[in-house]
């Protein structure tokens, strides 16, 4: 029978989920306030990009869920499990077609934001390589399907 994309085609990255997080540090050095401003220029950065369609309409309102996600693996509080429940991050993104291709383009948009952010969000750049590492590592466990 013809394969039409169903549950069993879905792409799984070799490996399982990533062990790494970022610095703990990170959250008592930036505070909230400048990781939810991380998260918002990342997300408008995003809205420019070739993926902008997978997103809702309010990407500033978007970026709070992420922002909220991103406290916590910073060492914050658990602001997204609050908020939103477990994070089942890999569950939740088989609602959207990733490929290495779309990857790509929101690793660069966070690279582009990432360039200068001890200046814009007070981001503590000795934590910087650790944190590359982990966007590097757990968005290729998001990856739902082949190039
Ligand atoms: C591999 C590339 C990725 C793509 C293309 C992608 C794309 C998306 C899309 C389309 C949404 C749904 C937006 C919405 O409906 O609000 C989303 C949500 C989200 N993403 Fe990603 N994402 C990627 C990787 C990541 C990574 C690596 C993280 C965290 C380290 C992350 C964290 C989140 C969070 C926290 C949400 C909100 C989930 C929710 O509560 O609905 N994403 N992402």
């Amino acid at each position: 029978m013809e394969d039409k994309g169903n549950k069993l085609s879905v792409y799984v990255p070799p490996g399982g989920p990533p062990s790494v997080t970022p610095s703990h540090e990170i959250y008592h050095l930036m505070g909230e306030h400048n990781i939810f401003k991380m998260l918002e220029e990342f997300y408008l950065e995003l809205d420019k990009s070739p993926i902008r369609k997978m997103f809702p309409a309010d990407m500033k309102e978007a970026s709070k869920k992420s922002g909220a996600f991103f406290v916590f693996l910073c060492g914050g509080p658990p602001l997204y499990q609050q908020r939103f429940g477990a994070p089942m991050m890999r569950k939740r993104h088989l609602a959207f077609p990733i490929d290495e291709t779309a990857r790509q383009v929101w690793l660069s948009c966070f690279h582009k934001i990432l360039e200068s952010a001890d200046k814009k969000f007070n981001f503590p750049m000795q934590h910087m390589a650790g944190f590359l590492n982990f966007l590097d590592k757990f968005s290729s466990w998001m990856v739902n399907e082949k190039t």
